[in-house]
């Protein structure tokens, strides 16, 4: 191996990007070269406080070759990973600057030299990547956010990075703003340059809003997004009619909805976005099967809990797996949890990821009236059915690390 020299440094970058969790879902690609879908689309932008990927980004002349590691180990990249992979480095390449000394003001590193030199990333996420917790968005836009401050890049247009981030992953582009981030289809141009993501509102304005992640378990393999969505396209005139004529008065409710913070058609749209998405799934041929019994589960205690509150106080969303996010607000989160804990019972320590929540809704007495009104509907789950539950909210976009945060200490 050639090692650092003076004359051959190493240039790194951390970073920490979030997931997102749609509420308005993607599904289905218009252009699989360029990765853009055939409806818009609109997630939050959850904390990373409490979900994250952390990335580094370094080059250096004496390295030989790309190289990336995942929670420590290094991947070999297979013909789809390394396409998105290189559509990420070169795409945020093709915009770096000039490296300039802090002190000297010498330019260390010109432009064009950036592409001599081979990249090494490493990546960790703070959950596990098995729990289907959106690894892929929070990964892809980690990948983006960590090559932009590596090499300074600059967008040429507001979201030109977010239309490199969706070449890595769709969701991955929504990834790189905070609160709720609308993803616009595109298509008028030709290179699909107007599919981008576009904050809505930062997560300032509905601070409120609050998420619980029910992770259920799944021993089945389930069908990958990317697959999943091909079958879809070419086999479900539902996903045809719902990107046409469901989709764009949805994102304008919902953007509505956001805006005036309406929680009763927030919930609404959300949720019955969520039963279209996974109702395309089930009208696509073979049909796919993302939510099990448990999620079922889920939706029923949701509703009942609803219709007892006669408001919408808590609404599920599901993507392409069985666990179950419940958007709710500050107020009823607690009452939210206590539920959750009692038909959906621990596992053991660490069940919920905020110990202080955890606590407050065990003591919680939730009232007779839905206790009733559950019991009659839902029978308590077996344990393990529920593997760990995350309390968290909205959060910011993508954040730089100092130096000493490097990965590379780990790999
Ligand atoms: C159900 O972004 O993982 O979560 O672009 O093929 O990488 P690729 O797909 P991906 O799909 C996410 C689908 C979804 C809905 C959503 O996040 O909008």
């Amino acid at each position: 191996i050639q090692l650092p020299t003076p004359s051959t440094p190493i240039h790194s970058a951390t970073v920490s990007a979030p997931t997102n969790i749609a509420c308005i879902k993607y599904w289905g690609k218009a252009s699989s070269h360029y990765n853009t879908p055939i409806n818009d689309s609109l997630s939050l932008t959850l904390d990373q406080a409490d979900l994250r990927a952390v990335t580094t980004a370094s080059c250096c002349k004496c390295f030989t070759e790309d190289k990336l590691w995942l929670n420590g180990k290094e991947v070999q990249m297979n013909a789809s990973t390394l396409k998105r992979f290189r559509a990420c480095v070169d795409g945020i390449r093709a915009l770096a600057s000039d490296k300039v000394d802090d002190i000297t003001h010498q330019i260390v590193v010109t432009r064009s030299e950036w592409e001599t030199m081979p990249v090494h990333i490493a990546s960790y996420n703070n959950f596990p990547t098995a729990a289907g917790l959106a690894s892929s968005a929070a990964g892809y836009a980690a990948l983006v956010a960590s090559l932009v401050a590596l090499y300074d890049a600059r967008e040429e247009y507001p979201g030109q990075f977010s239309a490199i981030a969706r070449q890595g992953s769709g969701s991955a582009c929504r990834s790189l703003y905070g609160g709720f981030v609308a993803w616009r289809a595109g298509g008028e141009r030709e290179d699909w340059s107007d599919s981008i993501a576009e904050p809505v509102v930062d997560e300032m304005h509905w601070e409120e809003i609050r998420a619980v992640i029910l992770v259920v378990s799944n021993k089945e393999k389930e069908t990958s997004s990317t697959k999943g969505m091909e079958t879809s396209v070419t086999t479900s005139r539902l996903l045809e009619y719902r990107a046409k004529h469901v989709v764009p008065q949805r994102m304008k409710e919902i953007e509505k909805a956001i805006q005036e913070k309406d929680f009763e058609s927030f919930g609404k749209v959300t949720m019955m976005d969520s039963n279209q998405f996974h109702a395309t799934c089930l009208d696509t041929y073979p049909p796919i099967f993302y939510m099990n019994d448990v999620s079922k589960s889920v939706v029923t205690m949701v509703h009942v809990y609803n219709e007892w509150a006669e408001e919408i106080r808590a609404a599920y969303t599901f993507d392409a797996g069985p666990n179950a996010v419940l958007y709710t607000l500050e107020k009823y989160q607690v009452e939210l949890l206590a539920l959750v804990l009692r038909y959906y019972p621990e596992v053991g320590e660490g069940y919920v990821n905020n110990s202080e929540l955890r606590k407050e809704a065990m003591e919680f007495a939730l009232e007779a009236g839905l206790v009733e009104a559950v019991e009659k509907r839902c029978r308590v789950r077996d344990i393990g059915d529920v593997k760990m539950v995350y309390c968290t909210k909205g959060g910011p976009g993508p954040q730089t690390l100092g130096d000493q945060c490097s990965l590379f200490e780990f790999v």
